[in-house]
């Protein structure tokens, strides 16, 4: 019997998540049986999805279950193995619990070499965020030389790739942040040709209207709300949206309208595409070559916020939803 110390969901969130959502608890895991493994977390991935699946609504991935332990992203070391696909000090990346051990199948987990890059970095600049602005950037913005293009969230884990990837399209590249200093961060270290602080400027389009006086050519959408209805107004002729997310409106009760004017995506001939990045697992491989490549020849800068202990991993996901961190949040669990 191993103990695991895990959190589940108590409660589902109305409005804003709050502490008692949560619950931390400990549990004795039997021996892994025929076919398992039990893996022992060393990072887990905090990632905005998580909030709609604390939810019931109808999503892409089913909502989290009441009184059982949230899953996330994560970097594990195989601690005892009943499976001949995974030995013991393996290092794995897949969905764990939000948990200490997790008595896993072995389904949808991967071995990983640790030597490669920090661990942390596979669930970032080398992992799905990353992946994500990689895809939407390449697939669906396809920024060309001398273009506009525009990224909400600039310096989260997504944001911050993706605006790096159109500086290095040859574009000319705008984002927003939540703080000066991540604004700061964006020009200085990323590439940003501008970067305004969404929450001390009072009207996203007149910051839009100064920072991109030629229009949007593309948008790498992270936030939605009102700073996408500032950018739709502004898109140009042929414009490009990936839809990436919405982060801004996933604590709300009452969903918001859409902008105005939808005809204008007739007038403009725009595309607006949502995409969900677990649909181009195939694309994986490239992505690894490409981003890989940038990293290794000191192209591509990333930044991460490590939280240190599971027990603290509900504090800092709901510092996420309000901007609290800086980059790639990761909770180092042990
Ligand atoms: N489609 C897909 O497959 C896929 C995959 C991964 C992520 N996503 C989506 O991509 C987006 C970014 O994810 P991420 O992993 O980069 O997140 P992240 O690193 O956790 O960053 C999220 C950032 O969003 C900003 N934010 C939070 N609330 C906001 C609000 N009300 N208004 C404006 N900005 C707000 C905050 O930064 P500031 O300080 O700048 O406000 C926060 O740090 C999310 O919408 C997420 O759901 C989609």
């Amino acid at each position: 019997m191993t103990d695991a110390m895990q959190v589940v969901l108590a409660k589902r969130p109305a409005g804003d998540v709050t502490a008692d959502c949560f619950r931390q608890e400990t549990v004795k895991l039997p021996a892994p049986r025929d076919g398992e493994i039990l893996v022992r977390t060393r990072f887990l991935s905090l990632d905005p999805y998580m909030r709609p699946r604390m939810t019931e609504m109808r999503s892409y991935t089913p909502p989290f279950e009441l009184e059982k332990p949230l899953t996330g992203g994560s970097v594990g070391e195989v601690v005892e193995s009943n499976n001949p696909r995974f030995a013991r000090g393996d290092a794995v990346i897949g969905m764990l619990n939000w948990a200490t051990h997790t008595l896993h199948d072995g389904r949808g987990l991967r071995k990983i070499d640790p030597s490669i890059a920090p661990l942390s970095a596979h669930l970032g600049v080398l992992g799905m965020p990353s992946f994500t602005a990689w895809y939407g950037m390449k697939q669906i913005c396809k920024p060309k030389a001398g273009e506009t293009v525009f990224v909400s969230a600039a310096t989260g884990a997504v944001g911050q790739v993706a605006g790096q990837l159109a500086k290095l399209a040859g574009a000319r590249v705008v984002g927003c942040a939540g703080d000066d200093d991540k604004c700061a961060w964006a020009m200085r270290e990323a590439g940003y040709d501008a970067c305004f602080n969404h929450k001390t400027e009072r009207e996203p389009g007149a910051a839009l209207d100064r920072l991109c006086p030629q229009g949007i050519d593309a948008d790498f959408e992270n936030v939605g709300g009102r700073i996408f209805h500032a950018v739709f107004e502004r898109l140009n002729n042929f414009g490009r949206v990936a839809f990436c997310g919405a982060i801004s409106e996933y604590q709300d009760q009452k969903p918001m309208a859409g902008p105005p004017k939808m005809f204008t995506i007739v007038q403009r001939r725009l595309t607006i595409q949502g995409f969900i990045i677990s649909d181009h697992i195939s694309s994986m491989g490239d992505f690894i070559s490409e981003v890989g490549g940038l990293l290794k020849a000191g192209k591509l800068k990333s930044r991460e916020t490590v939280v240190e202990g599971l027990a603290r991993a509900p504090e800092a996901f709901m510092g996420l939803l309000r901007g609290a961190n800086f980059g790639k949040l990761v909770v180092k669990v042990g």
